[in-house]
């Protein structure tokens, strides 16, 4: 196997389910880990810095051209390089801490601004989404689908709040959904709530405040099962927060609406 995505695609399947393993052996020790806040309801402890140390250095060993970001170290290097690994080592740390088992190890590579490929895994139920641009979305192996349900009456998306945003931002989302009649779920992990979206389990996500490690390899899953996704890239880029939808091809119209975003392709 010699093509470069390919390569990667693998290696980045066995890193997050290496780095996952280690997250869980923290999970299943989670009182022992000493909880501090990085901001208001934002907090962090050993096991993130942990499993985001694994997943660099092994990038950096396999791929030492390919440059780093991960939300717990920052930049690795400060090459402006245009092939960029994206980690989020332990979305959901508020779920993981409390011993909510919905939480995920995230990474997504990036050539030029644009995610070529996305690897999230949930070692607590030992299930690994991954997706290459132009080839389609899989969970453990197998390919995945958006859901087929049309009615927003009877879809239910993804939510999360971030209390760096403002509340009335959210109440106001929030809101728009209930009037245009879909049910919701904020469950912790955007990066998991995209693969359940991805998967069909949920129908969409609308999310007001979020990090490019918290989304971007689960927008090109989304897409690549079949659905639409706003460009977080373009609207936001690699290292400012911002605002993010990803649905079924049929809710576009109410995600567009909620978010004020604009789908990047048409389905
Ligand atoms: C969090 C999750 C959550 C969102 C929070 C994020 P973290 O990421 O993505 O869904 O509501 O705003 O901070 O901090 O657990 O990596
Ligand atoms: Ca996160
Ligand atoms: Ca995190």
């Amino acid at each position: 196997m010699s093509d470069p995505l390919d390569l990667r695609l693998l290696a980045a399947c066995a890193i997050v389910q290496e780095a996952g393993q280690l997250a869980r052996d923290y999970f299943l020790r989670r009182e022992t880990l000493e909880i501090e806040f990085k901001g208001q309801q934002d907090l962090v402890s050993v096991a993130d810095r942990a499993v985001e140390d694994v997943i660099r250095a092994k990038l950096t060993r396999s791929f030492p051209d390919d440059d780093v970001i991960g939300e717990e170290g920052g930049y690795a290097t400060d090459r402006g390089g245009n092939r960029v690994w994206v980690i989020d080592p332990i979305d959901g740390t508020s779920n993981f801490l409390r011993g909510v088992p919905y939480w995920s190890v995230a990474l997504a590579y990036v050539i030029e601004g644009r995610t070529e490929l996305a690897v999230t895994y949930d070692p607590v139920h030992d299930e690994l989404f991954a997706a290459r641009r132009g080839q389609g979305a899989s969970r453990n192996g197998r390919q995945i689908r958006v859901s087929d349900r049309t009615d927003p009456g009877r879809s239910a998306i993804g939510v999360a709040y971030s209390f760096k945003a403002s509340s009335e931002t959210y109440l106001t989302l929030v809101e728009g959904m209930l009037r245009a009649g879909l049910d919701h779920r904020r469950l912790g992990s955007s990066a998991l709530m995209l693969c359940h979206t991805a998967d069909g389990r949920l129908d969409g996500v609308a999310m007001i405040y979020c990090h490019a490690w918290d989304v971007i390899g689960g927008l090109l899953l989304v897409e690549e099962a079949g659905g639409i996704a706003s460009n977080f890239l373009a609207d936001a880029g690699l290292t400012v927060p911002g605002p993010v939808f990803a649905g079924t091809a049929a809710l576009r119209p109410t995600l567009e609406s909620l978010t004020g975003l604009k789908a990047t392709r048409e389905r």
